[in-house]
């Protein structure tokens, strides 16, 4: 009897002695995400990044192609070669993302306006037409008057996609010397826009597009 009173003590000492010294590890001291500390002079205890720290796939020193600029200047022609799969992924994304209030001529009536949006522009404005594409990229990125940026919806390749489908509209579409039928605008290439220098790239079909719109989480950035 005496020996079953001392293995039932010993196992309650035991346990009490384990639950007291394990739980150190259960509680470590490490900070949550935004946790306050009182070791760094910022209060913070998550540390900022380093300058210059750039994400593994989020470097963006192509400004051309990211930021419609050049040495400061909105630019005048595309980053990469605008073939008709270009154009043609540029006619989806803008019947998604553009038609609701440009209508799908680019005319400016969409549904949104007709049931009392503001006019969105007609792209067949001269003072709409003459602008160089650059603008237009800053446009869809960071929005303009009325109408909201696009940066978060419309990744980067996409918005230079949407350009050439809006170029091949304008070159097409009446006001032009030769208007074509809507549904054949993906057979037209807006002519002399592609920077020489890029003609040789391989980057620009859709497949590309497809790709880069998976790989990125971009769509967040500019
Ligand atoms: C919610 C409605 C709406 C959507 C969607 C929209 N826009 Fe607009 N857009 C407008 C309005 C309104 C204006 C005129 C802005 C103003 O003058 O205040 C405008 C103006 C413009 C202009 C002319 C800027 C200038 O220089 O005058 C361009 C180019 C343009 N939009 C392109 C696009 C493209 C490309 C898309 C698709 C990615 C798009 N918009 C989607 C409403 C919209």
């Amino acid at each position: 009897m005496l020996r079953v009173k001392l293995s039932i003590l010993s196992i309650f000492c035991g346990l009490f002695l384990f639950s007291s010294c394990r739980q150190d590890m259960a509680d470590q001291p490490a900070y949550r995400p935004l946790q306050q500390s009182d070791f760094f002079a910022d209060g913070q205890a998550s540390r900022p990044l380093i300058q210059g720290t750039v994400a593994r796939g989020q470097l963006r020193d192509d400004t051309h192609l990211y930021t419609g600029k050049k040495d400061g200047q909105l630019v005048t022609t595309f980053p990469f070669v605008v073939d008709k799969e270009v154009v043609k992924r540029g006619q989806e994304r803008f019947n998604i993302y553009c038609a609701p209030c440009h209508g799908q001529t680019g005319a400016g009536n969409g549904m949104i306006v007709q049931r009392g949006f503001k006019k969105a522009a007609s792209y067949y404005d001269d003072e709409v037409r003459k602008k160089p594409i650059g603008h237009y990229f800053d446009v869809i990125t960071n929005g303009y008057g009325a109408m909201a940026g696009y940066s978060a919806q419309v990744n980067v390749r996409d918005r230079w996609a949407i350009i050439s489908y809006v170029k091949a509209l304008q070159e097409s579409q009446p006001g032009s010397a030769n208007p074509l039928p809507i549904e054949t605008i993906t057979d037209f290439t807006p002519s002399g826009l592609v920077d020489p220098k890029k003609q040789t790239s391989p980057s620009g079909t859709s497949s590309k597009l497809e790709s880069k719109a998976q790989e990125k989480s971009e769509s967040g950035g500019h």
